[in-house]
């Protein structure tokens, strides 16, 4: 006798396989097909829901697999609110738990977006993480004036006391420091020169870690940074500085609990992935931390041809080539991407620096705009399929 749930299980993976017959089949498999034409894919995201989902096939195998989302659009857009309770076991919002957006003036906060994505999250058994509250790009305006700026230090601990107080023990994890390392500051130990770093001291990230952690027992506390992910000169001495940046706040006892890796690949890269991230990766699990994918997506800027069929098949080769090499690690416990579709990505609506080519939008994450699974879809999924670690 079979269960109900083999059962279902059983039904859809049948009913994938006749929906995915033909080429795409073997996009199942993890083959990534340049020719494939994008009409053979699911017509929809209900396609690939339930147990084809991103979030179940990411359970079979250790992980939990979600995505960031700017939360007015979930809370304007029910197909996107379903694409995202059908995928995501995690959420995070983008921008909405930053320090601009939650703290408008001194002596006020705003819960009223991130206390929606909570409910939301709660409501379609989904966790959820903080992101972020310490973060060089989102200070605000207030704080910097003369009149308030000597006062950062205090304003800076109420600030991470109230918030993780207001979600304790709702949230999956925090990232409490977010980007503290930047070598061409020239600071001791590679610090970056931020306002918190200039007004507080390099001491900052201890103070944000401990305070967190007397206001939220439970969530784990994570420090998370970019450019770490290739074999590049660069990215070496990054991996370096923010190893020894952990090793110190280890060695004081700081209440550290997880490495985020931001994750922003780029297809059509000159440098090599491997060695450099997989001994990173040790490094931090013979520390005892876990590992977060937290910001993935694929830079596709630099791809010369126009044809988005050939440009989608190379991002979908680049997450697996990423994932091939990051999942390999078992201290790996979460990935999301940064958000779930290209209508929102924030390639397209964010700094310039990342719009190269602004007449061609990005086509960089496993949904398209019209929410259609792409084959960065499957190339996410094969590689979950092909974890080893339980
Ligand atoms: C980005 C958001 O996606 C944008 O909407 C916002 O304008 C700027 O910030 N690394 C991070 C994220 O840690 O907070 C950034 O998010 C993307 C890069």
């Amino acid at each position: 006798m079979q269960t109900r749930r083999e059962f279902i299980e059983k039904s859809s993976r049948t009913a994938a396989a006749i929906a995915l017959s033909g080429p795409a089949a073997s996009l199942l498999a993890g083959y990534v097909n340049p020719k494939q034409s994008p009409a053979s894919l699911p017509a929809s995201f209900h396609d690939v829901a339930g147990s084809r989902s991103l979030r179940t096939h990411a359970r079979r195998h250790g992980l939990t697999f979600g995505s960031a989302v700017i939360i007015r659009n979930v809370q304007s857009d029910p197909d996107y609110a379903d694409l995202v309770s059908e995928q995501c076991g995690i959420v995070v919002p983008t921008g909405e738990l930053k320090w601009i957006a939650l703290r408008p003036a001194p002596d006020r906060y705003d819960f009223t977006l991130p206390d929606f994505l909570l409910s939301f999250a709660q409501n379609n058994h989904m966790l959820m993480r903080g992101h972020t509250l310490c973060w060089h790009q989102s200070v605000p305006a207030w704080i910097q004036t003369e009149e308030n700026r000597p006062h950062t230090r205090q304003f800076f601990v109420d600030h991470i006391t109230t918030v993780c107080k207001h979600y304790a023990g709702h949230l999956h994890s925090w990232d409490v420091v977010n980007e503290a390392i930047l070598p061409s500051d020239g600071q001791p130990a590679g610090l970056r020169k931020s306002f918190w770093y200039e007004q507080i001291g390099p001491d900052y990230i201890e103070l944000a870690f401990r305070t967190a952690r007397a206001a939220d027992p439970d969530a784990k506390l994570t420090y998370n940074d970019y450019g770490v992910e290739y074999d590049s000169e660069e990215d070496a001495e990054r991996r370096r500085l923010i190893l020894e940046l952990l090793r110190n706040l280890k060695k004081r006892d700081v209440p550290l609990g997880a490495v985020g890796i931001q994750s922003h690949v780029k297809a059509a890269q000159p440098f090599t992935l491997g060695e450099g991230l997989a001994n990173y990766l040790e490094s931090i699990r013979q520390m005892g931390l876990e590992v977060y994918l937290t910001e993935l997506d694929v830079n596709e800027d630099d791809i010369k041809d126009d044809d988005p069929v050939k440009r989608d098949a190379i991002i979908a080769q680049t997450y697996t080539d990423y994932l091939k090499v990051a999942l390999a690690n078992p201290a790996v416990k979460l990935v999301l991407t940064w958000d779930i579709s290209d209508r929102f990505t924030w390639l397209n609506n964010g700094p310039t620096h990342h719009r190269k080519q602004p007449n061609r939008p990005q086509r960089s994450l496993p949904f398209d705009r019209d929410f259609r699974p792409k084959e960065a879809f499957f190339a996410i999924r094969g590689s979950f399929d092909r974890r080893q670690i339980k």
